[in-house]
């Protein structure tokens, strides 16, 4: 995995599946079950780590994915975050206005966030040093969509109407996510995290000028703060649906590598994005929920177009769906595996 992030050729690409610790797991589900508040699991550094290990244990993935969520940034900052079976998450009051953003502060954020980096010290203790430990965290745009929304929502309407209508606030509200966000991000490098990634999953409603604004900017801005401590961390960063914007994101933020998503052309990231940086992605996970020949005929394209230089890594072009079969995760994991350049 570090291999490839820095484009060194490996004999076969790493794998690993965005959220591939969770619900499509019959051993989450039964730990899930024994804690109450979803939160309550990401502040518990021994549950999160098991919960980190085990797609680790079941299917021998080439790296962890710290076990935690986008949201643990606005809970931090004084936003009151839970999650609702079926509903998603619910963050209250939505910051609407300049007064709600004054109400956030980044005082209690270290305090708040230690059991996250006592997981990714418990993670590197208990990792075999060949897999690569991941932290994370979401990017500072799509965070302050939920934030505005007080939810998910569809188009990030809340969010886009007020970036336009007071740009200034809502400048505010990004600065103080940056800050937070690098934070937060450093003190995981510190603990042990050896690969960071910046989930923007809705980075591909925003126009060019507010791409730039709102995405590529505040991504380069976490990275050189880090970089200030840690020059050498490798980031890889996902703006779920940029489109050819990708090219403008590798160019400008720092990152070793862009998760493409499924969307994205396979040649076109290999032309356009491959010289640049690492490409991580991007089979559609629900051609994985799907399985059998698609899924087989799929991946096998992916690993010819984009895994014969170094500079890949297979995975997923969004999240794993809860209800993918455990065999096609098995036989995807084998397929990756089995191949050569
Ligand atoms: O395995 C991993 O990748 C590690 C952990 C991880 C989670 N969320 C755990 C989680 C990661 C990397 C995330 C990222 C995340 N969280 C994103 C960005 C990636 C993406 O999918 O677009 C976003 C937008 C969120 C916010 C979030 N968290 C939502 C909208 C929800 C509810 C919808 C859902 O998928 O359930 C969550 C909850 C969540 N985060 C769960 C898990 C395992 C399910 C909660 C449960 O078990 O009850």
């Amino acid at each position: 995995m570090l291999r490839a992030l820095r484009g060194q050729q490996c004999e076969r690409p790493p794998i690993w599946l965005m959220r591939q610790a969770g619900r499509y797991l019959p051993e989450y589900r039964l730990q899930r079950a024994g804690v109450g508040n979803f939160l309550d699991l990401c502040y518990t550094p021994e549950l999160a780590a098991e919960v980190s290990l085990q797609p680790i244990r079941r299917f021998g993935f080439d790296a962890a994915i710290l076990f935690s969520d986008i949201l643990v940034i606005p809970d931090a900052l004084g936003q009151t975050v839970h999650f609702e079976e079926s509903v998603g998450p619910v963050l209250s009051p939505p910051v609407t206005d300049r007064q709600g953003i004054k109400r956030l502060k980044l005082s209690g954020l270290s305090e708040r966030l230690n059991p996250i980096y006592e997981t990714v010290r418990l993670l590197r203790a208990s990792l075999p040093p060949a897999v690569a430990l991941i932290g994370f965290a979401g990017g500072p745009w799509t965070v302050a969509s939920y934030m505005v929304a007080g939810g998910a929502s569809k188009d990030q309407a809340a969010a886009r109407e007020f970036a336009y209508r007071h740009p200034a606030d809502f400048a505010q509200l990004m600065d103080l996510l940056v800050d937070a966000t690098a934070i937060y991000l450093t003190a995981q490098a510190r603990a042990g995290a050896e690969v960071l990634q910046l989930f923007d999953s809705w980075a591909g409603v925003l126009p060019e000028p507010e791409f730039y604004r709102w995405c590529i900017t505040p991504t380069q801005r976490i990275i050189a703060r880090v970089r200030d401590y840690y020059p050498k961390v490798p980031f890889i960063g996902f703006p779920k649906g940029a489109g050819p914007l990708y090219a403008d994101y590798a160019r400008a933020t720092g990152v070793a590598a862009v998760n493409v998503d499924t969307a994205l052309p396979i040649e076109w990231a290999k032309d356009h994005l491959q010289p640049l940086v690492t490409v991580q992605g991007n089979l559609d996970p629900y051609l994985l929920v799907a399985g059998g020949a698609a899924m087989q005929a799929q991946t096998r394209q992916i690993l010819e177009r984009l895994g014969r230089n170094g500079r890949f890594i297979f995975n997923l072009g969004h999240g794993i769906a809860p209800h993918t079969p455990l065999e096609h995760v098995e036989q995807l994991v084998s397929m990756v595996k089995n191949w050569r350049n």
